[in-house]
C-alpha cells in the first residue's frame, strides 16, 4: 500500500516534466482553452442543465449556465472542485454499470483532466476560432420531452403557508372529453413543478417526480395508455424552511406526448415498487440494512429502477437471482443522494430476464450524526411521509416480454408481499376494518390517516421506538 503510494507520488511528480517536455514546443496545448477544449464538454455534459431555461428536473435547476466564456469563466475553480470530487455531474450508480443505463451522465476521465487543467491553468479563452459555433438549444420553454400534446395541472392554485416545513396535499382532477377526445398511447411524461416549496409530485396513473428526476420518454414501441374520464390523483408534497416569507403559490402540472393516433405500442409498460413499510432504524445506526424481493412470473423486460429513501437513505442494491442459480447486480448505487432521484434507464428493447427471476432489492441507511443530512440522529426512524422520516421503495419499470401481451395480469408477484400487507394489517389493527371489504377510497382515506398519525405521533415525523 505504502510502496504503491509512493510510486504513485513518483509517476504525479514526473508527469508534469514528461508533458512539458513533449510540449516543449506547443505550448497552447498544455492549457486547455475555453474554445479549443473546454466548450464542446459543456455543450455535451452539463448544457442539458446549466443553460437558460435549463432542464427542471422536479425542482432541480440548475443555478447558473455554461453556455458562454463569460458565464463559465466565474465558476472555473468550482467546476474543476465539482468535476474533481465527481459530484458534477450528478450520477451515481457504481462505475461498473458505466455504459449501462442510457441516461449515464459521467464525464470521461481526459474529459475530467481537460476542465480540471483549464481551471488550473487560469482558465483561458483562446480563440473563438478554434471552436465549432455554440450549440443552439431548441427553446422549448424547458419542457424537455418538447411540444406538449397535452398539459394538465392540479385544477386549482394552492398557497404553501410561511409556517409549512413538510405537507401533504391530495387534488384530483378528471381528463375531460373536451382535453382528451380519445384513448391516446403515452409516449413521453414531463412534470412542472409550480413553486420552489414543491418536494415531489406524484399523479397516479402517471408516475411522479421527486428533485433529480428525469421526465419519462419511452422507447418507441412503449408505452401506457390513458382514456378521457381518466381521474388524475395529485399527491403533493412540499418542503421548505419555515418561516416568513417562505410561503409560495403552486399550481404544478404535467405534460404529455403521444404517439400518433392508432398506433398501438408491443409493449405496456408498468411500474412497480418493491416496497417495506414495516423497518426501525435505531437511534445513531450507521448502516441499518433492510431487503426485500419480488419474483417475475413471466418472461420479463427490465426497463429502468429508481430507488427511493430520503434524507438518511446511504445506498440501494438490486440483484437478481436466476432460475439456474446465478446471480446478477442490476443496479449498485453505493453512495444514494437523496437531492437526485435518478432513474436508471436501460437502452431500447430492456434487459430480459426469465420466468422465476427473484429480485433484492437491499436498502441501507445512515442515521449516525456523522451523516450531515441527517436531520436527527437521537430519532428511531420508522415509515413515513415527511423527509425526516424513511421511506424503502424500489421502482421497478417493466414490460411483458411478449409483444402485444395484455398485462392486466400481472408479470410480477412481490413474494415478501408481506411487507405491503403488514402495513395494511396495522391498519386494520388500528382501525378495526377489514382491509378486503374497503372501497379503494376508504383505504386512502385511512392509509393516509395512518400516515398522518405516524407524522403527528413522531413530531417531527418520526415515531419512537417499542410500540
Ligand atoms: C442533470 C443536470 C445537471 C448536469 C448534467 C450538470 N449539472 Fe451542475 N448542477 C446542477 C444543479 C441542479 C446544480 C445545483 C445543485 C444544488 O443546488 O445543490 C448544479 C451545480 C453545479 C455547480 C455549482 C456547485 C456549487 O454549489 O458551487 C457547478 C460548478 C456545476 N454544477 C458544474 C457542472 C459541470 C461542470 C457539469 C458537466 C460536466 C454539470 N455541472 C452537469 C445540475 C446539473
Amino acid at each position: 500500500m505504502k510502496q504503491a503510494l509512493v510510486l504513485l507520488l513518483i509517476l504525479a511528480l514526473a508527469a508534469p516534466l514528461a508533458a512539458a517536455n513533449n510540449n516543449n514546443n506547443n505550448d497552447a496545448q498544455a492549457t486547455p482553452t475555453y474554445y479549443g477544449d473546454v466548450q464542446s464538454i459543456l455543450e455535451q455534459e452539463c448544457q442539458v442543465c446549466h443553460r437558460p431555461n435549463g432542464a427542471n428536473l422536479g425542482g432541480m435547476v440548475a443555478p447558473m449556465a455554461f453556455t458562454s466564456y463569460k458565464e463559465t469563466r466565474p465558476w472555473a475553480r468550482s467546476i474543476a472542485r465539482q468535476v474533481e470530487s465527481g459530484l458534477m455531474p450528478p450520477w451515481h450508480a457504481a462505475p461498473r454499470h458505466a455504459g449501462t443505463f442510457v441516461n449515464e451522465r459521467s464525464l470521461t476521465e481526459e474529459q475530467k483532466a481537460t476542465l480540471i487543467a483549464w481551471a488550473k491553468g487560469g482558465a483561458p479563452m483562446g480563440n473563438a476560432a478554434d471552436a465549432p459555433p455554440a450549440k443552439v438549444w431548441k427553446r422549448s420553454d424547458g419542457w424537455t420531452i418538447g411540444e406538449p400534446d397535452l398539459i394538465m395541472d392540479m385544477g386549482q392554485d394552492f398557497f404553501v403557508e410561511d409556517d409549512v416545513e413538510d405537507q401533504y396535499v391530495d387534488f384530483e382532477t378528471v381528463i375531460t372529453k373536451e382535453m382528451l377526445p380519445e384513448p391516446r398511447w403515452i409516449k413521453a411524461v414531463e412534470f412542472r413543478p409550480g413553486s420552489p416549496a414543491v418536494h415531489h409530485i406524484i399523479a397516479r396513473p402517471f408516475g411522479g417526480i421527486a428533485p433529480g428526476n428525469d421526465p419519462t420518454v419511452y422507447h418507441d414501441g412503449f408505452g401506457t395508455l390513458v382514456k378521457p374520464g381518466a381521474t388524475i390523483r395529485w399527491n403533493m408534497h412540499y418542503h421548505k424552511e419555515p418561516g416568513p416569507g417562505t410561503g409560495s403559490w403552486d399550481r404544478s402540472s404535467v405534460a404529455l406526448r403521444f404517439y400518433p393516433k392508432d398506433y398501438r405500442p408491443d409493449y405496456v409498460m408498468q411500474t412497480k415498487s418493491m416496497a417495506k413499510f414495516d423497518f426501525e432504524i435505531p437511534p445513531g445506526d450507521p448502516n441499518y440494512v433492510a431487503t426485500t424481493t419480488a419474483k417475475f412470473d413471466r418472461d420479463s423486460l427490465l426497463l429502468g429502477y429508481t430507488p427511493h429513501m430520503h434524507l438518511r437513505g446511504k445506498s440501494a442494491r438490486y440483484v437478481a437471482k436466476y432460475p439456474d442459480g446465478t446471480e446478477e447486480v442490476l443496479l449498485d448505487v453505493p453512495r444514494y443522494d437523496f437531492d437526485w432521484q435518478t432513474h436508471y434507464k436501460y437502452p431500447v428493447g430492456g434487459k430480459r430476464i426469465p420466468a422465476g427471476t427473484e429480485v433484492e432489492l437491499t436498502m441501507a441507511w445512515d442515521n449516525s450524526a456523522d451523516n450531515p443530512a441527517n436531520p436527527d440522529p437521537t430519532a428511531t426512524v420508522v415509515y413515513g411521509g415527511p423527509t425526516t422520516a424513511e421511506m424503502m421503495f424500489g421502482f421497478v419499470a417493466f414490460a411483458d416480454a411478449e409483444p402485444g401481451y395484455d398485462p392486466s395480469n400481472t408479470g410480477f408477484l412481490s413474494q415478501q408481499g408481506s411487507s405491503q400487507e403488514d402495513f395494511e394489517k396495522r391498519i386494520e389493527e388500528r382501525f378495526g376494518v377489514d382491509w378486503d371489504s374497503l372501497s379503494e377510497e376508504e383505504r386512502g382515506q385511512l392509509f393516509r390517516r395512518m400516515r398522518r398519525e405516524q407524522r403527528r405521533d413522531g413530531g417531527e415525523g418520526t415515531v419512537s421506538g417499542g410500540e
